[in-house]
């Protein structure tokens, strides 16, 4: 099928309602594996980060232990939310799509998907325990040390072995723009993963090692990778996300396919060069720094591009968002990811930087795009998946599905207010100066100033996790309660059941 036929409003392969390829073809077993430690790990991450919030408003939660400071669970807070919560539900998620977007089966089938199971949370907690005990490379989203580096690697490369290969073995002849978004980022966070983690152990024996680069070479390394830890962890395959289930919940084709592929192409090529905004003011070259902030700069416009497919998708059905509340969480994120994506090429420009570098401004923009993109086009797809993956006719409250949208908005909105406050009252007291030329506050007053915003902050992140333990209890009704498929439908048809399913 052509790209312009999508465009044209032809059911794209999203729909799979002309799949000939039988359900229970697919491998699902391990998908529905992943779509609940998404769920478990989205808690414990929430749960961590309400303790490190209020470690920073708090600090005797520090309880005067090693284990339970601040520098060591931060990490097990940004691991547990980015690669344990976002990547188990990139692992779902990618693995159910690209099988019934090229109706084939997963290449490697149910061992393939178990290894990827098991093998991911192997990482998980080998990285979350180095973390707790102080073993950590200390480079951020980078942390965990050589011997968890290398099973990651393992388990990466049979990940695109078994996403690649189901596309070779595809029956669809288009590859469905989900599966392009979902490509890069596997393709992207290997080349990522390994470049920064170049390094020698000690010994084999020792669990410490030393990084390949050193001095500013390190810093860029290290930035190159964090700021494409956003771009393709972060962004690009949820992207993958949105293209695939917001026209499954809108029932609609995607807006413009020629948009999605000009979108796909232009953040591909933008994002990469863009590390160095976060190097603003440092050794590095002046040049690398403005060439970062230029690049940055660029990006406002895919992402904006990809934000509007993503919203417009829903012309002619509009009023589905008064109806379908997993879809308002869809449509939700893909608005903060236009906030986020609007606020990050202003925060590069260095003149901005100046002030928002080291503050919690930073802070803010990263939950913006954290907690109201990954977070709620996750929570969109879960609500999306678990009935179809446990067979159900519907999940079991819609009510309550509102429930976590509205309680979950109103902490985002705490957190991300609270932090653009602090952080701009930070940066101007940071840089004010008194008559005399010398700075008119200690940084301890400026600590003391932060203490109610972080107050906020943990009322915030409260509401979030209480969002997500609500729909916790909804998935949890849906499995054991929901009424299943077959016992309204019996004895259907086998196609019937994939389209219901797909
Ligand atoms: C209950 C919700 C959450 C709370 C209370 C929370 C709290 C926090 C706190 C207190 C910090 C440390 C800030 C600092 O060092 O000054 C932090 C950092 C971070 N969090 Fe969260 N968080 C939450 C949800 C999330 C989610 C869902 C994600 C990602 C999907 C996320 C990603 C991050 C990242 C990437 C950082 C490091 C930011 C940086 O270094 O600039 N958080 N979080
Ligand atoms: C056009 C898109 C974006 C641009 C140009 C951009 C730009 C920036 C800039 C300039 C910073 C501050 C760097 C510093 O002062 O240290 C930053 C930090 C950050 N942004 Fe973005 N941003 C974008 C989108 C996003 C999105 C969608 C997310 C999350 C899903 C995100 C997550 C982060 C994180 C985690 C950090 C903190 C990194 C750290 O210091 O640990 N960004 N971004």
């Amino acid at each position: 099928m052509s790209a312009t036929g999508y465009a044209e409003g032809l059911a794209a392969p999203a729909t799979g309602a002309h799949s000939a390829v039988r359900v229970d073809a697919y491998v699902e077993a391990p998908i529905r594996a992943f779509a609940i430690a998404t769920v478990f790990w989205g808690v414990v991450g929430f749960l961590v980060g309400v303790v490190i919030a209020s470690q920073l408003a708090w600090p005797l939660l520090n309880l005067d232990l090693e284990w339970t400071t601040f520098g060591r669970l931060r990490p097990v807070h940004t691991s547990a939310v980015i690669f344990a919560f976002g990547g188990n539900a990139l692992l779902c998620t990618s693995l159910y799509v690209v099988q019934r977007t090229c109706r084939a089966r997963l290449f490697g089938g149910d061992a393939m998907g178990w290894f990827l199971f098991w093998g991911y949370q192997f990482v998980i907690v080998a990285a979350a325990l180095g973390y707790v005990l102080g073993v950590t490379q200390g480079k951020e989203y980078a942390e965990p040390e050589w011997y968890v580096d290398l099973w990651l690697t393992v388990v990466w490369v049979h990940y695109l072995v078994a996403f690649g290969g189901t596309i070779i073995r595809r029956e669809e002849p288009h590859i469905y723009v989900a599966n392009w978004f979902y490509l890069a980022f596997i393709i992207t966070v290997a080349m990522l993963h390994i470049g920064n983690n170049l390094a020698l152990p000690i010994t084999m024996g020792h669990s410490k090692s030393y990084g390949l680069a050193s001095g500013v070479q390190d810093a860029m390394i290290q930035w190159w990778y964090g700021h494409n830890a956003v771009g393709f962890f972060l962004t690009a395959g949820f992207l993958g996300m949105m293209y695939y289930f917001i026209p499954k919940q809108a029932e609609r084709p995607v807006y413009s396919y020629r948009l999605s592929i000009v979108h796909f192409w232009s953040l591909i090529f933008l994002y990469i060069w863009a590390g160095p905004h976060h190097l603003h003011y440092t050794a590095l070259p002046d040049w690398a720094q403005t060439l970062g902030m230029v690049f940055s700069i660029m990006l406002w416009m895919p992402s904006w591009g990809g934000m509007i497919n993503g919203v417009m998708t829903l012309s002619g059905a509009w009023d589905k968002l008064r109806t379908n509340p997993a879809l308002r969480f869809s449509v939700t994120a893909v608005g903060f990811y236009g906030m986020s994506t609007f606020e990050g090429p202003v925060m590069s420009i260095k003149a901005v930087n100046a002030l928002s570098h080291y503050t919690d401004w930073t802070i803010g923009h990263v939950h913006s795009g954290a907690m109201g993109w990954v977070g709620f086009v996750t929570f969109g797809a879960l609500y999306w998946l678990f009935p179809r993956l446990w067979n159900k006719q519907r999940i079991y409250s819609e009510k309550l599905i509102s429930w976590h949208f509205w309680i979950a908005t109103l902490g985002i909105v705490l957190y991300i207010t609270a932090m653009w406050v602090s952080g701009i009252l930070q940066g101007l007291m940071w840089r004010a100066y008194d008559e005399n030329g010398f700075l008119q506050y200690s940084f301890i007053e400026t600590v003391a100033a932060m203490h109610p915003y972080y107050v906020i902050r943990v009322m915030g992140g409260l509401l979030y996790l209480t969002g997500a333990l609500i729909m916790v209890y909804n998935l949890w009704m849906t499995v054991t309660r929901g009424e299943s498929e077959e016992a309204v439908a019996a004895p259907a048809p086998a196609s019937a059941v994939s389209a219901a399913a797909a």
